[in-house]
């Protein structure tokens, strides 16, 4: 079947080449489809905020505040807490990072393909979402250092047919969530590696695209490894698949006007990367398997 190789040759393709097929989409931008949950910077108050260990200074948009734009639906990077708080990997690192620079966090809840915009903007200071370093994000934010890797995986139900990343042409729809790589992947022309926009539904957020597999509204969700083994604990009938692929790394988006913030994070994490902080907290999350 011509669909099926072409499909099984572009997989090979993404493995091959990681984030390479990425490149020709637009990255985060833009799909700012409303429903931001939350917190929202007071604009302007630009202040220079005391630096704790790091060196140099820089400009917050809230004075003592570090304000994180991120997406609590991805799990366990970030998710609500049934007290309306915020949990995960990011929120710990940022709080352990907003230390050490001398400021508090405020979580900005928002739509994952909102982020960089309120960060290249200056609503936001940083972003953290188990955000993918793209050269297409590059062109509007800069990336930190990175903390941690990801593959995107398939989940199915139980009784899928697609058994292999191959089968995955099979789908007749994929869905994922918007403004993603997993998004990106996908959708990209089956020359690019991709299975082509027609058969991919973009959904606001993993939870929802999984609840649609279960529906049978999609044939398949592409998504990150961690939080698809969340999505898939949370939802008996649903599977991941063994084949991973495209390696990504997680860094935190600063503004491109703002290189002090970037190194005085970049100093921060380093520190929390040698003393341990960053794989205990990595560990509270994700148990070693
Ligand atoms: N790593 C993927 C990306 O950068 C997905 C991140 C989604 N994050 C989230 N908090 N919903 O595109």
């Amino acid at each position: 079947m011509r669909f099926k190789k072409i499909a099984a040759a572009a997989l090979t393709a993404v493995m091959g080449f990681g984030l390479a097929a990425c490149g020709s989409t637009s990255g985060g931008t833009a799909s700012a489809s409303g429903s931001s949950a939350a917190t929202t910077a007071a604009a302007g108050a630009t202040t220079t905020a005391a630096s704790g260990s790091a060196s140099g200074s820089f400009t917050t948009a809230e004075k003592g505040v570090l304000h994180v734009a991120t997406n609590a639906t991805f799990p366990p990077y970030e998710s609500t807490t049934d007290d309306g708080g915020f949990t995960g990997i990011d929120i710990d690192l940022a709080n352990a990072i907003a230390e050490k620079l001398g400021l508090t966090v405020t979580i900005d809840n928002m739509d994952f393909g909102s982020i960089v915009a309120a960060v290249s903007g200056g609503k936001s200071d940083i972003g953290m979402a188990g955000m993918s370093v793209t050269d297409e994000r590059k062109k509007s934010v800069d990336f930190t250092d990175t903390y941690a890797n990801s593959k995107q995986v398939i989940i199915v139900t139980d009784d899928s047919d697609i058994k292999t990343p191959d089968d995955l042409s099979k789908a007749g729809k994929i869905g994922c969530q918007e403004g993603t790589t997993g998004y990106m992947l996908c959708s990209d022309t089956p020359e690019n590696g991709g299975y082509g926009e027609d058969h991919v539904i973009a959904y606001n957020n993993g939870i929802i695209a999984v609840q649609a597999l279960l529906s049978g509204k999609v044939d398949a969700v592409v998504i990150d490894a961690e939080p698809a083994k969340e999505y898939v604990a949370a939802n008996p009938g649903t599977k991941i698949l063994d084949t991973a692929f495209a390696d990504e790394d997680y860094a935190i988006c600063v503004s491109k006007n703002n290189p002090q913030l970037r190194d005085a994070v970049n100093k921060a994490l380093k520190e929390l990367k040698d003393d341990g902080t960053v794989k205990k907290i990595i560990d509270k999350y994700i148990s070693a398997s």
